[in-house]
């Protein structure tokens, strides 16, 4: 029999390519998902590239009879990945209390309804974003978590604080919050990626749709920062092997190898990029020239965020392998393939 496992968020993007490798290394998976910023046409992208169906189970986690209905039905699963969160960093200045209440009320009841119904192990999407402005790089999973700049940062670094007081009083639960620095490209079908509605908030997205043509310029925000050429740095990493990291730190609870109740681990690659560097990543590898602009800074951002990835690397024997030519192909392969289909081509 395979080893059930629930994704929650699983239609969104980061849920799918992690589904996708979940399939494919025997698991057996559920999505649980609200739709609210995802398609149920996932599924069969999914099915595509694995040739399994996904059960998906149409839910709201914020709704505590919805959840608990859904996990009394898969009670016989052996561990849950909770990707739902809404995560667009500006509507949550907009929005803070939304923001709050969907990522902090889905957390709450997800963590009670996975102790409810004995199933013990729970990865949790962190981010980079719980180390605010951090004093140098990289940056170890020992730094300070600051403030972050905004309520969808600070709902992260609050979800971690949740969890940590949660598995206190819940000694046969076990979880691992993975610490994402900054997820892009595509799975390498070009069948699932991701989808952003409306205006992109992140560098990638907003690249390959200026390169579309959907948007006719990329604003550069700010290259007066002290960095190698004035632009902010990042530290990409490439969404299936951001979904690897995962199966590894399932594989790690599931056999019961890890250290402490609650373990944190950055995902990242290491190595850090500036935005003209993206940019230029980006030209190379479409044979495009990008129209941008250099304009003022974007409140909010870092100059540098750079992981040490080692504790990952060690522990969860798990390496970034996808190099940035990869990750910005695969991202510029998935928007051609979207823009055939909104274009009826
Ligand atoms: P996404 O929006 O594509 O996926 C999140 C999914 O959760 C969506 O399908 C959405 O419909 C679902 N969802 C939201 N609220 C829900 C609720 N109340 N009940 C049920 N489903 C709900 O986002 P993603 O990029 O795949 O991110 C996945 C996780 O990783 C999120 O927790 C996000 O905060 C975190 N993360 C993402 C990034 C990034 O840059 N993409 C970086 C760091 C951390
Ligand atoms: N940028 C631009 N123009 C744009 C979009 C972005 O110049 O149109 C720049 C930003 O100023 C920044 C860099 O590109 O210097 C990367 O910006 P993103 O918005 O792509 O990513 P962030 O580093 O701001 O944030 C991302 C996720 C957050 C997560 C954080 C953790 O969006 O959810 O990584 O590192 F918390």
């Amino acid at each position: 029999m395979k080893t059930k496992i629930l994704v929650t968020g699983g239609t969104g993007y980061i849920g799918s390519h992690t589904a996708v490798s979940l399939i494919e290394s025997g698991y057996e998976v559920v999505l649980i998902d609200n739709l609210s910023n995802s398609s149920k046409e996932t599924v069969v992208g999914i099915q595509e590239i694995t040739g399994t169906k996904p059960k998906l189970e149409v839910v709201d986690l914020t709704y505590k009879k919805q959840c608990a209905d859904v996990f009394a039905k898969h009670n016989d699963a052996k561990g849950l990945i909770h990707f739902a969160a809404l995560k667009a960093v500006g509507e949550s200045v907009k929005r803070p209390l939304q923001y709050y209440y969907n990522n902090l009320s889905s957390l709450m009841n997800t963590l009670e309804c996975t102790v409810d119904n004995q199933i013990n192990n729970f990865i949790f999407s962190s981010s980079a974003t719980v180390y605010g402005k951090p004093d140098n790089v990289p940056i170890s999973e020992d730094f300070e978590m600051k403030r972050p700049f905004s309520p969808y940062g600070n709902s992260k670094k609050i979800a971690e604080e949740i969890m940590e007081d949660f598995i206190v009083s819940n000694d046969s639960l076990s979880i691992i919050s993975l610490r994402y620095f900054n997820p892009i490209g595509a799975h390498e079908s070009g069948i699932i990626g991701e989808l952003p509605t409306g205006t992109p908030n992140n560098l990638m997205p907003y690249i390959t749709q200026v390169a579309a043509g959907v948007r006719e310029k990329l604003l550069v925000f700010g290259n007066d920062y002290p960095t190698r050429d004035g632009t902010p740095i990042r530290d990409y990493i490439h969404v299936v092997d951001l979904a690897e990291a995962h199966l590894k730190a399932l594989k790690r609870l599931l056999d019961r190898e890890n250290e402490k109740t609650m373990e944190v681990f950055n995902l990242g690659s290491g190595k850090g990029y500036t935005v003209l560097e993206i940019i230029h990543a980006f030209e190379k590898v479409s044979g495009k020239q990008l129209n941008y602009e250099v304009t003022a800074r974007r409140e909010g951002d870092v100059p540098e965020l750079i992981s040490l990835p080692d504790l990952a690397n060690i522990k969860l024997q798990w390496k970034a392998k996808r190099d940035l030519s990869e990750m910005v192909k695969s991202a510029w392969e998935w928007e051609k393939k979207i823009r055939t289909k909104v274009n009826g081509e």
